[in-house]
């Protein structure tokens, strides 16, 4: 079992020493809890491979503190995507980039790109520049969940989710709830045009504000980022769209939606920020309460809507 430690600076320290050490640490970020690895380090990411139980070919994003760091590991950095990089980092962000000899296959699955992302989030950033300071170059982090399942957005759920899967070196570092909820945005930008591989709270609009270049969306290039297969973020309940909840099951909508009798209301958000935020913890819920069926509203909008309808289209698949 790994410890858990507040976020105080001498266990954000003990932190930064266990990853340079090789051990994992289970860190916040704005969006989920990552499970980090020094990510020069081959020894500590195949960890993450064994305790996620995850195939070898999904890339891991490496997780830096700071833009001086984005060199290493990347090159050939178009315009739009520094545009990008100066807009929105730190933030829930991640961008694809061609990669250095610093990133090495078993960061990219072999690709011959590389995902980068500075997070914002206080303790997370600490935790990297630390690690940094201590001669670290960047934390590899998928999100802190076994794979296919929902991603943690608070210490406990990755205590829950990883804990006996985890040696006692290991540690997961709690800074509270995550703001954002969702994964972040990945913009492949590998080519003339951005393309999203995966949509978060910063939005095609965003993208398109910062860039003057349209943004590509399309289900094809999702393949590229593999972790993104059609059935994932899903919990053990079964998980039904835009229908009418039965007595039993469980119910995820706005607040404006009535709850039908006999229906566990789950969560109520006041509005798609909120949603996104409550999400992971609504299903996680509902596995905890051993709820079969969990109905959700889809949210509508160009917002980060766009990624929650994202998120319940694949926990609504299941493949067996
Ligand atoms: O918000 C986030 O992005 C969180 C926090 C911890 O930073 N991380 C996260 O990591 O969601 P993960 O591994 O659960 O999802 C990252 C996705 C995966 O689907 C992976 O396949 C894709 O990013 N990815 C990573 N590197 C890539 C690359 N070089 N090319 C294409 N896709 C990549
Ligand atoms: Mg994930």
């Amino acid at each position: 079992m790994p410890f858990t430690s507040n976020c105080t600076a001498s266990a954000i320290q003990n932190a930064a020493n266990a990853l340079i050490n090789g051990d994992l640490v289970a860190f916040p970020t704005e969006t989920v809890y990552g499970l980090g690895a020094d990510a020069a380090n081959k020894t500590a990411v195949d960890k993450i491979y064994k305790s996620k139980g995850r195939p070898a070919d999904h890339p891991v994003i490496v997780h830096i503190s700071n833009i001086n760091l984005l060199d290493k590991w990347a090159k050939e950095i178009p315009a739009y995507a520094i545009k990008l990089a100066r807009t929105f980092w730190p933030g829930p962000m991640t961008l694809i980039l061609p990669r250095t000899e610093l990133a090495k296959n078993f960061i990219t699955g072999g690709q011959s790109n590389v995902g980068i992302r500075i997070p914002n989030q206080v303790v997370g950033l600490t935790l990297l520049s630390e690690f940094e300071k201590l001669g670290g170059l960047g934390v590899a982090a998928p999100s802190a969940n076994r794979f296919g399942a929902v991603s943690p957005t608070t210490a406990q759920a990755v205590e829950d989710e990883l804990g006996k899967y985890l040696s006692s070196n290991d540690q997961i570092l709690d800074g509270g709830i995550c703001e954002v909820g969702l994964e972040s945005t990945i913009i492949d930008c590998t080519g003339s045009q951005p393309i999203i591989l995966r949509p978060g709270a910063i939005t095609a609009a965003m993208i398109f504000e910062t860039t003057h270049l349209e943004p590509v969306s399309s289900k094809k290039v999702y393949i590229k980022a593999p972790g993104l297969l059609e059935s994932h973020y899903s919990p053990l309940a079964k998980v039904i769209l835009d229908q009418t909840p039965e007595y039993g099951d469980g119910l995820i909508a706005l607040s404006n939606i009535k709850t039908p009798d006999g229906v566990t209301r789950l969560a109520s958000p006041k509005n798609n920020e909120e949603y996104a935020k409550i999400l992971y913890q609504a299903l996680r819920s509902a596995d905890e309460q051993s709820i079969k069926v969990v109905h959700a509203h889809l949210p509508t909008g160009s917002d980060i809507a766009v990624a929650i309808r994202d998120r319940l289209t694949k926990a609504s698949v299941k493949i067996s």
